[in-house]
């Protein structure tokens, strides 16, 4: 019978190399460890034998049994894998896009500009001991109200128009503070780090509006921090970003995040698209700030005895519009060529 066994064993291992369809090797597979498979005969027999060769059958014929599975097993996802390569191989690039590209004069890519200018903020504040930390797009009311001291029937939250979830206790993160709650949540004062992404707000865009745009989040938590801190770094970054220093304007701002809370608006020429930048100059909302609520440490797991802190919310695509001179937010996610040829460069 082990004769038997050790030459159904090496039949199998002849027979699977030459599958070459997954039908293939699941007939295989029943023929030996089906109802009515060879393996099964020869146990048949099992009765007829003797109690010392039994101990030898049993366990030589559960080891085939385990070695024919796995075989069978990797078999399968082997052809899977081959199929699958196969029909990639069969769908060609599509050059059709080419020609236009082509005549725009752009032969290759470049990275977004908000992209870039993200990892930029991020290499100053990584330069000044801050870490980089990242949070889901798809929040819970804790994280983006509840723990920011924003309770269920805070007003503040119509400020910020949010697309709920169905089951309207998730909702797309309105703001980078998410991130400041999970930060909390993570570390042990003191600490410092920034926190960039995509925020989404269900709200009518326009010139300077969109439904999907850019912010960083910074916070800094220690013993004795003050505003003059904030203010600080909140300089030294624009003027390492704008190359020079910047006329800002700080204003009382409400976040009910932070007390006191303030508004860093930057002098800004509003470009003309036909005549380049405009005489007409302004201020733009770029940098809301303040001193972390008590509330909001007390959320994140920190004593506010014992530590205090500053939280600001940079808001990337406006920084782009500065900097590139651009007078519409709805150009940087409009895929239009036209606008996107003068970044392929950078
Ligand atoms: N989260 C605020 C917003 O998006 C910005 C902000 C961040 C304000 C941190 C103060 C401190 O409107």
């Amino acid at each position: 019978m082990l004769d038997k066994l050790n030459a159904l064993e090496k039949d199998f291992n002849g027979q699977i190399v030459n599958c070459l369809k997954q039908a293939d090797v699941l007939n295989l597979k029943s023929q030996i460890l089906g109802k009515k498979g060879s393996l099964s005969e020869i146990l048949k027999s099992l009765k007829d034998a003797t109690p010392e060769q039994r101990k030898e059958i049993g366990p030589r014929s559960n080891e085939i049994k385990q070695n024919i599975e796995k075989s069978v097993q990797s078999k399968l996802s082997e052809i899977e894998i081959k199929e699958v390569n196969e029909k990639l191989s069969k769908n060609k690039l599509d050059f059709s896009l080419r020609d236009s590209l082509l005549e725009l004069g752009l032969r290759d890519g470049g990275i977004h500009p908000v992209a870039k200018i993200q990892r930029e903020v991020e290499d100053i504040f990584v330069s000044m001991g801050f870490d980089v930390l990242d949070g889901p797009h798809i929040e819970d009311d804790w994280h983006n109200f509840g723990a920011l001291n924003i309770p269920e029937t805070h007003p503040a939250r119509d400020m910020q128009d949010t697309f709920w979830f169905k089951d309207m206790k998730h909702l797309l993160r309105t703001h980078t503070s998410t991130i400041q709650v999970r930060g909390m949540e993570a570390k042990k004062p003191p600490f410092k780090f920034v926190g960039p992404g995509k925020v989404f707000r269900c709200e009518r865009t326009d010139a300077t509006h969109e439904m999907c745009f850019h912010q960083l989040e910074g916070m800094m938590v220690g013993k004795d921090i003050t505003v003059g801190n904030l203010i600080y770094f909140m300089k030294t970054l624009l003027k390492e970003i704008f190359k020079k220093d910047m006329e800002v304007r700080l204003r009382p701002g409400f976040f009910p995040f932070v007390e006191p809370g303030f508004e860093l608006d930057i002098r800004w020429k509003k470009p003309d698209p036909k005549k380049g930048e405009s005489e007409h100059s302004g201020w733009l909302e770029l940098l809301p700030c303040g001193m972390v609520h008590p509330n909001v440490l007390k959320a994140g797991g920190i004593d506010p005895g014992e530590y205090n802190g500053f939280a600001f919310g940079l808001g990337l695509d406006r920084l782009v519009m500065v900097r590139y001179a651009i007078e519409d937010i709805r150009h940087l996610h409009s895929g239009d060529l036209r606008f996107n040829k003068q970044f392929k460069s950078h």
